[in-house]
């Protein structure tokens, strides 16, 4: 998610320096972006030369330096304790008065505030993939943040041509909050056997209009964030509705993860997804 933000802060005129802990995944984030403005000048919604502009505003910077921006974004991996750790880092490497972001989908802001000595600058700024596309920016606010940074974050968000929506600090927010458990509630729906995988993505894209069903739009979201998403859920409120699948732990155990490992609900490694019937450890019914 981190190349499509650059790309969307690029667009709009900012400067970006794009960070990220190896080079070859700065290199695949900048190889994704020049595929999307490819796209554009190709559909002659960019000219050649606009798509050059855009590609000038980020500067690659492989190295922790003095980084001296307005806003930081972090989109690291959903893991605590990397993003704690970022967050130490960032501060450290960034004018004090700089606006310290998260796009985290769950992990709490107030937290990640706290680790920092400027928690009325921290904020979640929570983008959706894919980032050029989707137009809400979920803006979070901690315990602690300012009604300044707020205001700050969410023009910027306005500038990336993005809707904000404000939300508060507990866990999942407002979107995952109600996603995550439609998704997991999918994965029970085919681990007791009512419907297949496709069945259930037929019934929420033909009846609900969906544009994908909850296992394409999970395999498309990785299912170890799903899982770690349904963790902050669950120990957050401590309600048992929030308990993820046992089949989801399966396939995060199995490595199988998504479109990223070219296999999760669907296979991808054949190019068209195809669905497995039904996995090992799902019941079925003769006549579902
Ligand atoms: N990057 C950039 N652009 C992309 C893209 C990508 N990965 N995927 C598709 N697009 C663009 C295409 O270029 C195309 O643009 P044009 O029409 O201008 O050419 C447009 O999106 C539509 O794409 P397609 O025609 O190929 O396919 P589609 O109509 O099926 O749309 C989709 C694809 C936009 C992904 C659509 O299926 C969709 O909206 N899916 C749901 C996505 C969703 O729910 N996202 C939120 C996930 S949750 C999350 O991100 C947060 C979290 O915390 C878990």
């Amino acid at each position: 998610m981190g190349a499509g933000i650059a790309q969307v802060a690029a667009q709009a005129g900012d400067e970006v320096l794009l960070h990220d802990t190896e080079q070859r995944f700065i290199d695949r984030g900048l190889a994704t972006i020049e595929r999307n403005l490819a796209r554009s000048v190709e559909k002659g919604r960019m000219t050649e030369e606009q798509r050059g502009g855009v590609l000038a505003h980020i500067d690659a910077r492989p190295k922790w330096e003095e980084f001296d921006v307005d806003v930081a974004i972090e989109a690291a991996t959903e893991n605590v304790g990397i993003k704690l750790d970022l967050f130490r880092k960032m501060e450290e490497h960034t004018p004090p008065t700089a606006i310290l972001a998260s796009n985290t989908s769950s992990i709490s802001i107030t937290r990640l505030g706290a680790v920092t000595s400027r928690p009325e600058l921290v904020i979640g700024m929570h983008y959706f993939n894919p980032v050029p596309v989707m137009k809400l920016v979920e803006v979070i606010r901690g315990l602690a943040t300012s009604d300044a940074t707020f205001e700050a974050v969410r023009a910027l968000a306005i500038r990336h041509g993005k809707t904000p929506v404000g939300a508060n600090d507990f866990p999942g927010f407002i979107s995952n909050r109600i996603l995550c458990p439609m998704l997991n509630e999918a994965v029970y729906t085919l681990y007791e056997g009512v419907g297949t995988i496709e069945s259930i993505d037929a019934v929420m894209k033909l009846g609900m209009n969906h544009p994908m069903g909850p296992f394409e739009l999970a395999d498309f979201v990785g299912l170890d964030t799903l899982l770690a998403i349904m963790e902050v859920l669950y120990d957050g409120y401590g309600d048992p509705k929030y308990r993820p699948c046992p089949l989801l732990r399966n396939y995060v155990a199995a490595g199988w993860v998504g479109r990223k490992a070219g296999r999760g609900f669907y296979d991808y490694r054949d190019g068209a997804p195809k669905a497995a019937p039904a996995p090992n450890g799902a019941k079925q019914h003769a006549k579902a």
